[in-house]
């Protein structure tokens, strides 16, 4: 039995709705195929956009997209994906899958999109082949006021005559790499240079994101952030990525040992520490005002092959119990540092990564992760607060080194009346009973609504012939008796609490 502590006076901060938010990158069969079916499509589609995906993100309340890219933005023009003549183009990754961009999606289609599931917009653009001016015109053809610049009149000749709503601006991608291999006091000149013209056209509550490290790679956001004291905070958020990709760590999608479950999770895990530290240089640095963290691209990153496409869609993946696991961990770990983080994007949203839908022609399934962001979509906008759990290490061996990871992962808040508590149980032989105490609360309701999401075959996948086979279960608890968590699974209670 492990005792759960949950401390509602200890008060974390309002969990940003938009931790739950997802990347459309133009690659493999995010963009075509996967939400775009086409206007004419026989697949039933809200003007163009795939009607199943479009209302089954609303069911979630899907808050936020980030577009085009990702890598495909650094050799993205806007003006390729506006108007009547599309140009086709080779995209970045032609190279990788031999596909080539005929930007059927562009920017209004993006801005449609968001406007059907009731999103907000994260619009990454451009530093390695677009100007400051270039970026200053995108953002005016965007957001000016109906009639009042050139490039709005243009706007409303394609459709639009009113300004779109930019959420979000990120001023580049990945610079450190496929962004232009740059120093990270080269990016922090051009951060300055693009932000400067950029600023002073954008609406005001229009937030702008700049480029950190990834992963582990502190130095980087430790020379970034240096170069920003001197001049320029014309910042909200700063970005990393963190991929858990390493096919001879993890194994594969479907095909993993046990110790690479947890050898996979256990580096999950280290989300903790890079949002830690990675906090600790904003603050070093006395930026805590500009430098919000945005972990705009996150996830389990398998070897290629094993989604529906058979490889034909780049990085396209199946999902176990083991992605929805290291979802769920994830984002208790974004829970529990609401009062740091502005928002993340979950890499990608279809046939991609660590994706939530899986689709091909007229078919599309909801993965693990899908339900993951289903049965935490409570914690949107909710107060995160303090919560302690009794936990085991589990030990393992990987590649001829001992490892252990904690078995149990946790998060909770609160939000108009009501306690949503969400654990991950990393272990794949043994329950965990939770025996909970609620500190704090005048009263607190005896039955509580949960939902578990778990599988006796750890490798199980939803596929089109079988597309429920790992699929959530609704239960009602009695909280004054010890609350079951499966072997790896993954639960969601919510309390009724005054
Ligand atoms: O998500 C796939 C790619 O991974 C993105 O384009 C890039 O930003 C990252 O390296």
């Amino acid at each position: 039995m492990a005792k759960m502590y949950v401390m509602l006076p200890y008060k974390k901060g309002t969990i940003a709705p938009e931790i739950y938010g997802h990347f459309t990158e133009h690659i493999g069969g995010v963009i075509y195929d996967g939400i775009w079916v086409g206007k004419n499509s026989k697949i039933p589609n809200y003007d163009g956009f795939r009607k199943e995906i479009v209302d089954k993100l609303r069911a979630i309340k899907a808050p936020v997209f980030r577009w085009p890219g990702g890598c495909f933005t650094e050799a993205y023009n806007w003006r390729d994906g506006i108007g009547q003549n599309r140009s086709i183009k080779p995209s970045w990754w032609t190279r990788w899958d031999g596909k080539y961009e005929t930007n059927e999606v562009g920017t209004h289609e993006f801005f449609r999109f968001c406007e059907l599931v009731g999103a907000k917009s994260y619009i990454a653009a451009n530093i390695t082949s677009m100007t400051p001016q270039d970026m200053r015109d995108y953002m005016d053809y965007c957001t000016s006021p109906r009639g009042k610049t050139t490039l709005a009149l243009e706007r409303e000749k394609n459709g639009h005559p009113e300004p779109f709503k930019v959420d979000f601006w990120g001023i580049g991608n990945e610079n450190w790499g496929g962004g232009g291999n740059m120093t990270p006091e080269h990016y922090g000149n051009l951060y300055r240079q693009y932000s400067e013209p950029l600023f002073n056209v954008a609406p005001k509550d229009c937030k702008l994101v700049s480029c950190g490290q990834s992963d582990f790679q502190y130095d980087w956001t430790r020379r970034f952030l240096g170069q920003m004291m001197s001049s320029g905070k014309k910042m909200h958020g700063m970005s990393f990525h963190y991929y858990v990709k390493s096919a001879e760590k993890y194994g594969e999608a479907i095909s993993f040992s046990d110790n690479q479950w947890y050898a996979m999770l256990a580096d999950a895990w280290k989300m903790d520490e890079i949002i830690e530290r990675t906090w600790g240089i904003v603050l070093g640095n006395c930026m805590e005002n500009h430098g919000k963290i945005v972990v705009d691209e996150w996830g389990a990153w398998h070897p290629d092959g094993s989604g529906p496409s058979k490889g034909a869609n780049l990085f396209e993946q199946q999902s176990t119990m083991r992605d929805a696991v290291l979802a769920a961990l994830t984002l208790n770990i974004f829970n529990s540092h609401a009062d740091k983080i502005m928002m993340a994007n979950v890499a990608q949203l279809v046939n991609n990564i660590h994706c939530l839908f899986l689709t091909s022609g007229d078919k599309c399934l909801t993965t693990p992760t899908y339900h993951v962001f289903d049965m935490y979509k409570n914690h949107m906008g909710a107060q995160s607060v303090g919560v302690y759990c009794d936990t085991k290490d589990i030990a393992f061996e990987n590649n001829g080194k001992d490892g252990s990871v904690k078995n149990l992962s946790y998060s909770a808040s609160v939000k108009n009346g009501f306690l949503t508590i969400t654990a991950a149980n990393l272990d794949i032989e043994n329950a965990a009973e939770l025996d909970l105490e609620v500190v704090g609360a005048n009263s607190i309701c005896d039955k509580a609504m949960t939902k578990i999401l778990c599988h006796e075959n750890i490798r199980a996948v939803n596929t089109f012939d079988n597309p429920c086979e790992v699929k959530p279960e609704l239960i009602e608890v009695d909280i004054k008796k010890p609350i079951t968590v499966p072997a790896a699974s993954v639960i969601s209670v919510e309390i009724k609490i005054s």
